[in-house]
């Protein structure tokens, strides 16, 4: 998928807030097992001679309320290894940096802060596909179900003359795509991947951590569930496309312009 909006702010039936139960149920399978390489990885021992505040982001963290029971999730196990190791957590002051791009609806996700945080909050908007904090400053940076999107559409793709033409597909389920096809989106994930990496690398400090939760499906198989929930967007988005068309057509008739 290329080039990721933001999801749909506010708190109402179609909001993210209310259409994300999906995300949180993959979350909640994976929760003890990011707990448990947190408690695992983390190296406490560097991480105490940089003081008590311990930074976390969210990388594409949306509204919530995903993202709070994560950074809750987060701030247990920093907890948790702190303590094996001898060292007293209560000490640790956290700060949570929650990221989305420009447009995502912060409003709506500062206002249903829990009450009960353990954490100072800030919001910081930008791309993670560069830098958005300064070098060595952050000790865990997690992203869930974000980098699944491309920075942008490979150029190959859309174009009528190249042998990755994906037909006006907006993705690639496996099932009778060419191999170019699967190409120029290996290419471009590849791409991103890079960048974001090179990133977090300045931005992680000494014994901090990385934590991914991304959706995939294993090589060799063609027929998964979001694969036939992006064929029938797909095909939404293309009657949306053709019916905009249409007006269009209609209103230049009537001598009336439209953007
Ligand atoms: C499906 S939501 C996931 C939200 C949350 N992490 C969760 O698990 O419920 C994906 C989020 O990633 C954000 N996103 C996509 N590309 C991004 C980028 N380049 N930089 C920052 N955020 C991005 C979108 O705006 C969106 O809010």
């Amino acid at each position: 998928m290329a080039a990721g909006a933001p999801m749909k702010g506010g708190i109402g039936t179609y909001s993210y807030a209310n259409n994300s139960q999906r995300q949180r149920e993959e979350y909640d399978s994976a929760k003890n097992l990011i707990k448990h390489v947190l408690i695992q990885n983390l190296d406490v021992k560097s991480l105490v001679s940089s003081g008590n505040a311990f930074t976390i982001a969210d990388l594409g963290c949306s509204i919530g309320p995903n993202t709070f029971l994560a950074m809750e999730n987060i701030i247990d196990g920093v907890g948790e290894k702190y303590d094996i190791q001898g060292h007293n957590p209560t000490n640790l002051e956290f700060q949570v940096f929650f990221n989305d791009r420009v447009a995502n609806d912060f409003n709506s996700l500062f206002a249903s802060l829990p009450v009960d945080k353990r954490y100072y909050a800030a919001g910081v908007a930008g791309s993670f596909w560069g830098r958005l904090f300064p070098d060595s400053s952050i000790c865990v940076a997690y992203s869930s179900f974000a980098l699944q999107w491309l920075s942008k559409i490979p150029k190959e793709l859309v174009d009528k003359e190249s042998p990755a033409w994906n037909k006006g597909k907006i993705h690639y389920t496996g099932r009778g795509a060419k191999k170019e096809v699967v190409g120029a989106y290996a290419a471009q994930f590849e791409q991103d991947m890079d960048a974001f990496l090179n990133a977090r690398g300045m931005e992680i400090v000494r014994g901090g951590m990385i934590v991914i939760l991304i959706p995939g499906v294993a090589d060799g198989v063609v027929a998964h569930s979001s694969g036939v929930a992006l064929t029938f967007l797909e095909s939404n988005l293309c009657d949306m496309v053709k019916e905009s068309n249409k007006c269009r057509k209609s209103l230049r008739k009537m001598g009336v312009s439209a953007c």
